[in-house]
C-alpha cells in the first residue's frame, strides 16, 4: 500500500463538495491504489462547522478502505499543512442575473489569504486546484502570493466547459460521447470561453466535415457552452454542483495521469497570443504525475483568434479590476 498523500478541500460543507469528497474517497481521483487523508477548511460559524461534522460522519460510513484520515478545521493552516493537493472549492457561488466576475471582489480576498498560507505551508510538491469563481482569475489572485511553489502548480478549472461541449457535440452529431475527440476550452471560465470545435474529431472525422452547419457552431453551439452555467441556476435555482464535483475529478485525475490530453485553465506564458499573466483554458498534455505541457501546436483560424482576443480581454480587464489586491 502506498503512502497516503494529503488532499486539502476548502468550502467542504459546500454544495460541491458534497459529491466531491466521497468520490475522492472512493480512488475516483487519485486511483485505487492511492490511500488519501482528507483535510477540510470550512468557515468559523457554528452552521457550517456542524454540517461539516455530518459530512465527516458520512465519510465515515461509507467505510472508505482509500480513506485513512479526516480532519476538520476553520484554520487554513491546519488544512493546508502538508497537502500534496490543495482544492479550493470554498467561495460564493453566484445568484440569478449575477456573472460570474460578480463575485471577484468577494471571492478575491479568500484567494490572497489561501495562496500565502499554501505557499507557507502545504508540501514540498503541492499542487493547486481553484474552482471557487471566477476561477481563473481567483486561482492568478492565489498563484501571485506564492513565493516558493512555481505558478504552474496552480491550475483552475475548465473541464466542467469541455465536458459540457463534448456532451452537446456529441447529441448534435447523433453520436457517442466518446467518438467525440479533442474539444479544447480556450480563455475564462465565463461566457466569453471558445470551445475550440474546429480542432475536434467525431469519430476520428474533422468535426466540420461531421457538422457541417457553421451557423449552429459558432453561434448556439459557443453560447449554450458559455451560457450553461446560467441555465442551470436558473433552472435548479442553484449552481451546478455534481457536474462540477464530476469536473474536478476529471481535471485532478488527468493531471496526475501521464499522456493524458485535457482542457485546463494555465499561467498562459504568452501561448496562443493570451496575455502570458492570466490563467486562460487551453489544451495541456500532462507528462509526469502532477506536471504538464501546454499544447501549442493547434493552428487559429481568423474567428478562432477573433474569439480568443475576446476572453483575453476579459481576462485582463478582471486581472485590472483586481490590481490593487495583488
Ligand atoms: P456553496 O455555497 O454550496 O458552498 C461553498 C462553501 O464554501 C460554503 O459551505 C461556505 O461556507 C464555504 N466557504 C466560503 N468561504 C470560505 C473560505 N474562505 N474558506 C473555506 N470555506 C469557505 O457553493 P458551491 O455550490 O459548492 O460552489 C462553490 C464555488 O464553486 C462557487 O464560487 C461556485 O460559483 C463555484 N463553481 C465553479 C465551477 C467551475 O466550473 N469552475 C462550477 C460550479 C461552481
Ligand atoms: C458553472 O459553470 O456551472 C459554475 O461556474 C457556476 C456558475 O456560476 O455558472
Amino acid at each position: 500500500m502506498k503512502a497516503p498523500i494529503r488532499v486539502a478541500v476548502t468550502g467542504a460543507a459546500g454544495q460541491i463538495s458534497y459529491s466531491l469528497l466521497f468520490r475522492i474517497a472512493s480512488g475516483a481521483m487519485f486511483g485505487p491504489e492511492q490511500p488519501v487523508i482528507l483535510q477540510l477548511l470550512e468557515v468559523p460559524f457554528e452552521k457550517p462547522m456542524k454540517a461539516l461534522d455530518g459530512v465527516a460522519m458520512e465519510l465515515e460510513d461509507g467505510a472508505f478502505p482509500l480513506l485513512k484520515g479526516l480532519v476538520l478545521t476553520s484554520d487554513a493552516k491546519v488544512a493546508f499543512k502538508d497537502a500534496n493537493w490543495s482544492l479550493l472549492v470554498g467561495a460564493k457561488p453566484r445568484g440569478p442575473g449575477m456573472e460570474r466576475a460578480d463575485l471577484l471582489k468577494d471571492n478575491g480576498k479568500i484567494f490572497i489569504e489561501q495562496g500565502k498560507i499554501i505557499d507557507a505551508v502545504a508540501a514540498d510538491d503541492a499542487r493547486v486546484a481553484v474552482v471557487g469563481n471566477p476561477a481563473n482569475t481567483n486561482c492568478m489572485i492565489a498563484a501571485s502570493q506564492a513565493r516558493r511553489l512555481p505558478a504552474e502548480r496552480f491550475t483552475a478549472m475548465v473541464r466542467l466547459d469541455q465536458n459540457r461541449a463534448q456532451s452537446l457535440l456529441a447529441r448534435k452529431a447523433g453520436v457517442d460521447l466518446t467518438e467525440v475527440k479533442n474539444i479544447f476550452i480556450y480563455g475564462n471560465h465565463s461566457p466569453t470561453m471558445y470551445p475550440a470545435y474546429p480542432h475536434a474529431t467525431i469519430s476520428g472525422k474533422p468535426l466540420p466535415e461531421v457538422i457541417g452547419d457553421k451557423e449552429w457552431l459558432r453561434g448556439t453551439f459557443c453560447e449554450t457552452v458559455g451560457k450553461r452555467g446560467a441555465a442551470i441556476i436558473a433552472a435548479r435555482g442553484a449552481s451546478s454542483a455534481a457536474s462540477a464535483a464530476n469536473a474536478l475529478v476529471d481535471h485532478v485525475r488527468d493531471l496526475v495521469t501521464p499522456g493524458a490530453i485535457h482542457s485546463v485553465a494555465v499561467k498562459s506564458n504568452g501561448a496562443y497570443g493570451f496575455d502570458p499573466n492570466v490563467w486562460a483554458g487551453m489544451p495541456v498534455r500532462t507528462t509526469a504525475p502532477g506536471a504538464y505541457e501546454i499544447i501549442t501546436s493547434y493552428q487559429m483560424c481568423d474567428f478562432c483568434q477573433s474569439k480568443i482576443a475576446a476572453t483575453n480581454k476579459e481576462l485582463v480587464e478582471e486581472r485590472a479590476a483586481v490590481a490593487g489586491m495583488l
